[in-house]
């Protein structure tokens, strides 16, 4: 295991030493931290993988569909996303995808997978497995055909517009944030354009803001895990709400929420640094 701080990616000279310190069969990694706001360097994570012999595992929860996901260009091994965060489709279902070293793996095993749900060497059945699909579980096709919607209108959009609102509305609320003269936790070159980690200021209840947001603008932002607890916001422009209108409510509710803190803010001038980045 390797560690960094909070709001910050890993060291990858860490990685790098801790997979030359004794032979590891996977590295496992998260590519956009939900808790943190941080993206991490897939593709140099993947690399370090492969140099070292290791399969790269790469948890994709909540970059799919929010910022490119490559699994082609990083040669990554085993990639799993969801369905319920920036393809803003019903939870339920986890897209994967494995490389042809991650099928050789699975198909080595010498020893039965233990548990029914999670055994893919099952799952392989379902394309193009030698033998023909057996029945693993019933299809969740409410969920399917949610999925294929919310692709529909991905790729109807198109894949490069979906990452450039995410990067245009991230790049707004920042400007209207930082006007209400907060400030992001993560250094810009590492942030995530559908998770703004923002710091509470000193002596500001965080909790009563949320709660006020909800209560009076019906928003809700997320609270900080881990170490960041009680020290930042979490505010996701995920899918369907990376558009302007939830970058100014956002920006309205917020302002609104630290005014009934006795912390009086210029909500113009953040409303203005927004409508600047949204054209
Ligand atoms: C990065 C990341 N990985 C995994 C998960 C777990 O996803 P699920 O709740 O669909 O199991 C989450 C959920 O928030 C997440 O943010």
């Amino acid at each position: 295991r390797v560690d960094a701080p909070w709001g910050e990616p890993v060291d990858l000279a860490a990685v790098e030493a801790a997979l030359a310190s004794g032979p590891a069969k996977v590295l496992a990694f998260v590519h956009a931290e939900t808790s943190t706001g941080v993206r991490s360097d897939a593709a140099a994570l993947c690399a370090l993988a492969r140099r070292h012999g290791a399969l790269s595992i790469v948890d994709c929860v909540t970059s799919l569909g929010g910022v490119p996901v490559d699994a082609a260009a990083w040669d990554a091994d085993v990639l799993y996303s969801g369905t319920q965060k920036c393809l803003s489709a019903p939870p339920g279902l986890s897209p994967v995808a494995f490389s042809p070293r991650a099928l050789e793996a699975i198909a080595a095993r010498k020893t039965p997978v233990r548990n029914w749900l999670l055994d893919v060497s099952l799952l392989m059945a379902y394309w193009g497995g030698e033998g023909g699909r057996t029945y693993h579980h019933t299809a969740p096709i409410n969920a399917l055909y949610g999925l294929h919607e919310s692709l529909v209108a991905l790729f109807e959009e198109g894949q490069q517009a979906v990452f450039v609102r995410h990067a245009r509305m991230h790049e707004a609320l920042v400007a209207g944030l930082e006007a209400l003269g907060l400030q992001m936790l993560v250094a810009p070159e590492h942030r995530l354009p559908q998770l703004n980690t923002v710091r509470v200021p000193e002596g500001v209840d965080e909790a009563a803001v949320r709660a006020h947001m909800l209560a009076r603008w019906d928003l809700e932002i997320g609270a900080g895990l881990g170490p960041l607890k009680g020290q930042v916001w979490r505010i996701g422009l995920m899918g369907a709400s990376a558009t302007p209108w939830h970058v100014r409510l956002c920006l309205t509710a917020l302002a609104d929420a630290l005014a009934a803190q006795g912390r009086p803010v210029d909500l113009a001038a953040a409303l203005a640094a927004a409508e600047a980045r949204l054209g």
